[in-house]
């Protein structure tokens, strides 16, 4: 093969992405000019490419390695406003935590993708963000039926927390979860009523786990149920006010739970 085609096969691999150092013998003293000169200069600039390409992989990785502290940041800048706000009624405390977890769970159990609980657990986590701007006399036992008024805000929650959080990208369907979890199959839930199959499955989990943590805790006003109470209760309301299948995978997981390790 002469010079000049072996300099061309060099040049295609190189453009092809594939660097070799076979450029370099072109650069001795027994290949002819001009030859010489343009496979020096081939030489030097497959260096510079290889360093920018180099350099950029590094930045490339450094910035996933950012983006996952931000996403990491804010998550706990949420979970702290969620334990803020859990604060102000010390009957719930954990509540946030446990729901997420749980919701989780029973994603898990479901069989649903790793994405898609860590949605459904963050959308537990923050179900109640919608909750801040109560007002304190709604976090203290109180025995009076509430007014018109607070009735409307507390109806308000789940659209106000999906406002709330509406910006924050990362969080993806979760946004919706926190919109819905007060939708129920039979459509006599709030804010928006919807019918069973426009509630999204991730809503319907976090309602089951949200239940599940108020009947299991000690309240102001009810003592704390047992795991099987609280699953008749599940049962007999399974397909209305909660979904069956959702209903099914707690009983499953609680079961998975009381098994010996
Ligand atoms: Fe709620």
């Amino acid at each position: 093969m002469g010079e000049i085609d072996k300099l061309l096969e060099i040049i295609q691999n190189i453009s092809s992405g594939q660097y070799s150092n076979d450029i370099m013998f072109l650069t001795g003293p027994e290949t002819a000019e001009p030859i010489r000169t343009i496979a020096e200069a081939m030489g030097l600039m497959m260096v510079k490419v290889e360093a920018r390409e180099y350099h950029l992989e590094t930045l490339i990785s450094e910035l996933k390695t950012l983006n996952e502290k931000v996403r990491a940041n804010t998550i706990k800048t949420v979970s702290t406003m969620a334990n803020a706000l859990a604060a102000r009624d010390p009957y719930t405390q954990g509540h946030t935590e446990r729901v997420g977890n749980l919701a989780g769970q029973i994603a898990r159990t479901m069989g649903l993708e790793a994405g898609d609980i860590e949605y459904i657990r963050l959308g537990g986590l923050l179900h109640d963000i919608g909750k801040i701007g109560f007002p304190d006399y709604l976090f203290m036992p109180h025995e009076a039926k509430n007014p018109p008024e607070i009735v409307r805000r507390i109806i308000k929650h789940p659209t106000v927390g999906a406002e709330i959080l509406q910006d924050l990208d990362f969080l993806g369907p979760a946004i919706e979860y926190v919109r819905s979890h007060h939708e129920r199959p039979d459509g006599k839930g709030y804010p928006r009523r919807l019918k069973d199959a426009d509630i999204p499955l991730g809503a319907k989990i976090i309602a089951v786990a949200d239940s599940y943590d108020a009947m299991t805790t000690e309240r102001p006003y009810q003592k704390a149920k047992s795991i099987d109470a609280a699953l008749e209760i599940f049962q007999s309301h399974a397909g209305k006010q909660w979904d069956t299948e959702c209903v099914e995978a707690l009983r499953r997981y609680l079961a998975e739970q009381s098994q010996p390790a």
